[in-house]
């Protein structure tokens, strides 16, 4: 809903009930809904994706406070809240009193701009402010700490509408199913996805973590770490034209980098400025790993094609050992094509 009708939201008397705050809009002369409790599942997904214990967080709109109460859950050292309606800053500060950790602001979210304080994650879900969303991009990258987390209110539910994905590249996106929304409201989809945007999220280096397989021909694999000089390496220049040949000569070696990404549990575990191969709209072009979306498809070394599905990125503290070959050529890592010979950032 645009912004034309936030002045009169603002001065609105709302109705909170168990299952949804609603108000009546005199623009629409409709009955609109401001927050559902069905979104809880989300809300949960929102906090576990961009919430980690001992993280200073930023909160931007309260509603019925589900997302707060899920943020709680995870320990925060420090949460604060801004609100801007009077009459949900009255149940903040009920909701607020018991708990130290909790700082309530009562105004707009980029009134916060000047402040100096910073995050390590920044969780947006207001309404009626579309006018303040250019802003938000760089609001956030001035108070992002390193490597923050960043998510939002997904108005598409999708992974694809650039509209609240704020221009930026690399959102990563969790999926929430089975999701009960009631008829005739604003979401009328069964599944969601959370996105997710890690503000400062370079590794230091680029390779593919260490527990990783690598084809040695059609049929045999050795693990990346156990590589040495002269070991046979199987390639494949272009998968339009797939010609698969086994090179000699490759050398692998291991770094330490802070950060990673996961592309289907587990079939790939990579940095996030590895080179890829992906088919995107019926092309395989190059990208780096933090440049793939769900639904970009990787080339199999049977000459299959597996699709993207779910694709997560791992900003703990966690430090993996990530390996890389020695070579300009394309190999495959866990049966999956990847292009060699990337950059350090
Ligand atoms: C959809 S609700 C938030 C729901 C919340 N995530 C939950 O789990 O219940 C949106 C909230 O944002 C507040 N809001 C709207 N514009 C805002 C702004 N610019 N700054 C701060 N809060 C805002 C609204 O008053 C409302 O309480």
């Amino acid at each position: 809903m645009a912004h034309r009708f936030r002045d009169s939201y603002l001065n609105a008397t709302l109705t909170f009930a168990d299952d949804k705050i609603t108000w009546f809009c005199p623009e629409m002369n409709d009955v609109r809904e401001v927050m559902m409790s069905w979104e809880q599942p989300i809300m949960n997904k929102m906090a576990e994706v961009a919430v980690s214990s001992g993280d200073h967080v930023l909160e931007c709109g309260f509603g019925m406070g589900i997302l707060s109460t899920a943020v709680q859950a995870r320990n925060p050292a420090s949460h604060t809240i801004v609100e801007c309606h009077p009459q949900v800053l009255v149940k903040l500060n009920e909701w607020a009193a018991d708990k130290p950790n909790v700082t309530v602001v009562n105004g707009k979210w980029f009134d916060l701009l000047s402040e100096p304080e910073k995050y390590d994650a920044i969780l947006m879900d207001t309404y009626v402010d579309d006018d303040l969303h250019p802003k938000f991009a760089g609001f956030c990258q001035k108070k992002a700490k390193d490597n923050c987390k960043v998510s939002w209110w997904n108005f598409s539910g999708g992974t694809t509408d650039e509209f609240m994905k704020f221009y930026w590249d690399n959102v990563t996106f969790t999926e929430v199913t089975g999701l009960t929304v009631p008829e005739n409201t604003y979401y009328n989809r069964t599944n969601y996805f959370v996105p997710l945007k890690v503000l400062n999220q370079k590794a230091k280096t680029y390779g593919i973590v260490d527990s990783s397989n690598v084809h040695t021909s059609t049929s045999e694999t050795r693990n990346i770490y156990k590589f040495d000089a002269d070991q046979d390496v199987l390639t494949c220049a272009d998968p339009s034209n797939p010609s698969l040949v086994v090179k000699k000569g490759m050398l692998s070696y291991g770094v330490k980098c802070k950060g990673i990404y996961n592309i289907n549990n587990g079939l790939l575990v990579v940095t996030g400025n590895h080179p890829m191969i992906v088919k995107r709209e019926g092309s395989w072009i190059e990208k780096n790993m933090n440049e793939l979306v769900i639904g970009d498809k990787l080339y199999k070394v049977d000459n299959t094609e597996v699709e993207i599905t779910n694709l997560n990125f791992d900003s703990s503290e966690t430090i993996y050992t990530v390996v890389r070959l020695n070579s300009d050529d394309n190999y495959f890592v866990n049966d999956i094509l990847i292009k060699n010979g990337g950059k350090d950032a």
